[in-house]
């Protein structure tokens, strides 16, 4: 990467700081003077020139001509790190796409467990500091204004974006909270409990930098980090897109449908070539409560998306904000499910709703750059039987560093045309899982093609818009993106028990029994449905991102490689590492699949899995670690210099009883009771 990826880009917030001297609780001796604010705007330009350049490098290596960007989270850390390793580190530290390693065994540990070589530091966990004036962390004097500057609960998405010398940007996501094991019982009432809660939500940017050993990773001094942020369950966003200001966004406290307080239920995420980082509002449904019927207008959309219709509480919290409560607010509703855009250069920027890309329960979204330079977001709604749908730009990424180029850049996600998924199998006798597809039109920015829809409203109930063009109906889409060495889009199917009862089968969805553990070392026992998953592999036409048709396979069949219905893309069964719920996705350089986990029903932990997609070892599916007992593995995100894995540790110890007394995990051991956190992994 070239070394003119070292910038600082400081906000007008932390402006009258632009002259201190860094001086970063680092292992690693960091003098070089914070830039003033003329050097930023230099180096802003010198950073997205750099972004740039990087995706269309790692486009052209995609072949077929075709511009593949997987996002920069697998890109940025080695922009701040490929300069900064010393050439020995570099020649001597072997690669995570290519290191051979003996497969984490299934396990119910309470720890992190590395494959043997490999080791791993935690690198901020549920409520150490994130802003500058963020308290000390204290479990039995928790305040919602503490926790609003303090890391939040239950992290998932991860993303780390280039920032200077040896240090880069965590950006996280906080889906949801777990209050019985957050809160010691009668420490807090009801009202502050939730109002904790939702600052714990939403999303964190915090500066992390090298630490002392090669591939580790840890933050740097919060009270000197001027990009650090917390967004929680209460920032303010802007709206954009063809339903920003329509009727159904506006709300009493925001007559212009324009401005929406807070983001909830972010899981996954991705990082595109402009700099940005997308988030995915999902189960957003459960924070909506009814203290009456709701006007029967909304039920049709209410019931699509999970809503309640009538008197209901869910998590509550109308009892603290009357927004949350449908039968007062019910446009409030219309509000979330978004994808939501943060630019984590510009602290001070109001992060945006994204309505061009629909509202369902979205997992995440992760962008490529076609060969013709349309931005193609690639997104997954994570219900049993919905849909997988995707995004493509009407304008085309501006290449340069310019701060008009990144203007244009950031407004790619409001114009352009979204699509959604009908696959079609070709029968089962060939013995594969395979066939052909179509992306259908919904709508674009101008232009709705379901009838007696507009544009907006197309946007806006996407579910109901969809459900009228014959979609084909998935076992719970989750992760989807680009892999940026062939081409290929890979989607986590998760797993759907009513597959094969309230959802036929088809070839894409070919599962209506599978077979499952009960607890480790169980017999494997038969059960109704998809309880393991897939992984489907798609290509699109012509290698282009825009096409309209495709090629699809399904990659994986997950589960124990004993139960028959398993397939790992041919491979022989009897070398891979058993495989339960796949869930988000990402790739290393050598373009290896990684796929972390959330919910084994064969009796392990969670963990994280590297698989080929190439060449004679496509399918061999290893178990690179294991998360801690009750956890979900979520992340993960590789290094561009390929020496770390950051992983993200959600809901340690979430299991049935378990409560802040009597924990089913502590881990990650600091404390006596359980801390999501995010690791980075890295050989020893
Ligand atoms: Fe939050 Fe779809 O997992
Ligand atoms: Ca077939
Ligand atoms: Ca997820």
């Amino acid at each position: 990467m070239s070394p003119t990826l070292l910038p600082l880009i400081s906000s007008p917030r932390h402006g009258s700081r632009s002259s201190m001297t860094c001086h970063y609780r680092c292992n690693n001796a960091c003098d070089a003077p914070v830039p003033n604010e003329s050097d930023n705007a230099r180096m802003r330009d010198l950073v997205e020139g750099a972004l740039a350049r990087r995706s269309l490098l790692k486009g052209g290596a995609a072949g077929a001509g075709a511009l593949v960007l997987a996002g920069l989270g697998t890109a940025s850390p080695a922009a701040a790190a490929s300069n900064d390793l010393s050439a020995k580190e570099a020649r001597t530290t072997p690669n995570l796409g290519r290191a051979a390693f003996t497969p984490v065994a299934p396990n119910r540990a309470d720890a992190v467990t590395n494959a043997p070589g490999f080791t791993h530091n935690v690198v901020i966990r549920w409520g150490d500091p994130v802003e500058a004036g963020a308290p000390r962390f204290d479990v039995e004097a928790q305040t919602p204004e503490a926790q609003a500057k303090q890391f939040g609960y239950n992290n998932d998405y991860v993303g780390v974006l280039p920032l200077r010398g040896r240090q880069a940007l965590l950006v996280t996501n906080h889906e949801y909270t777990d209050e019985n094991l957050m809160f010691p019982a009668r420490a807090y009432d009801d009202a502050t409990i939730k109002k904790i809660a939702m600052a714990a939500h939403g999303m964190a940017v915090v500066t992390i930098e090298r630490g002392r050993a090669t591939g580790s990773w840890v933050r740097s001094d919060h009270r000197r980090a001027v990009h650090n942020r917390r967004i929680t369950g209460s920032t303010p966003f802007t709206v954009e897109g063809p339903a920003a200001g329509h009727e159904l966004l506006r709300t009493a406290a925001d007559p212009s449908g324009r401005t929406i307080l807070g983001t909830f239920g972010n899981c996954a995420g991705g990082t595109t070539p402009w700099g940005t980082v997308l988030s995915g509002e999902e189960n957003f449904n459960g924070y909506f409560d009814a203290s009456g019927p709701v006007d029967p207008a909304h039920t049709t959309s209410f019931k699509r998306y999970g809503l309640a219709t009538t008197t209901a509480t869910n998590r509550g919290w109308s009892s603290v904000d009357e927004r949350f409560d449908l039968a007062r607010h019910p446009h409030e509703a219309y509000r979330f499910g978004w994808i939501v855009e943060v630019d984590p250069y510009e602290p001070e920027s109001a992060p945006v709703k994204q309505t061009m890309l629909g509202r369902f329960k979205h997992e995440g979204a992760n962008v490529s750059l076609s060969r013709s330079g349309h931005a193609v977001a690639y997104m997954g709604d994570d219900e049993r039987g919905d849909y997988l749908y995707k995004f493509v730009s009407a304008d085309t990424f501006r290449k340069g560093g310019s701060p008009a180029a990144r203007t244009h850049n950031k407004g790619l996600l409001t114009r352009g045309t979204l699509y959604v998924a009908r696959f079609i199998g070709d029968g089962t006798g060939d013995g594969e899982f395979d066939g052909a597809g179509t992306w259908v039109a919904l709508t674009s920015d101008t232009t709705s093609y379901v009838p007696g829809m507009s544009v907006a409203e197309v946007l806006i109930n996407t579910r109901i818009a969809a459900d009228t063009v014959s979609p084909t109906k998935m076992d719970r889409p989750e992760d989807v993106e680009a892999n940026p060495v062939n081409g290929k889009v890979y989607c986590a199917l998760t797993n759907n028990s009513n597959r094969g009862t309230a959802y036929p089968t088809d070839e894409a969805n070919p599962l209506a029994s599978s077979m499952t553990r009960p607890a480790l070392g169980a017999p494997l026992r038969t059960q109704s449905g998809n309880r393991n998953g897939y992984v489907l592999e798609l290509e699109e036409s012509r290698g282009d991102h825009t096409s309209t048709t495709f090629g699809w396979n399904l990659f994986l069949v997950c589960g124990d490689p004993e139960a028959p219905e398993t397939y790992f893309a041919g491979y022989d069964k009897s070398r891979v590492s058993a495989i339960s719920c796949p869930d988000n996705v990402a790739f290393d350089k050598v373009g290896n699949l990684w796929i972390s986990t959330d919910g084994n029903v064969l009796g392990s932990n969670d963990g994280l899995f590297r698989v080929p997609v190439t060449g004679p070892e496509r399918g061999n599916v290893q178990q690179f670690l294991t998360v801690p007992y009750g956890a979900e593995t979520c992340g993960p995100l590789l290094t561009d210099d390929q020496l770390s894995v950051f992983v993200a540790v959600q809901h340690p110890g979430e299991t049935d009883g378990a409560t802040f007394e009597a924990p089913t995990s502590t881990w990650p051991h600091t404390d006596g009771f359980p801390r999501p956190s995010i690791v980075v992994s890295y050989r020893k």
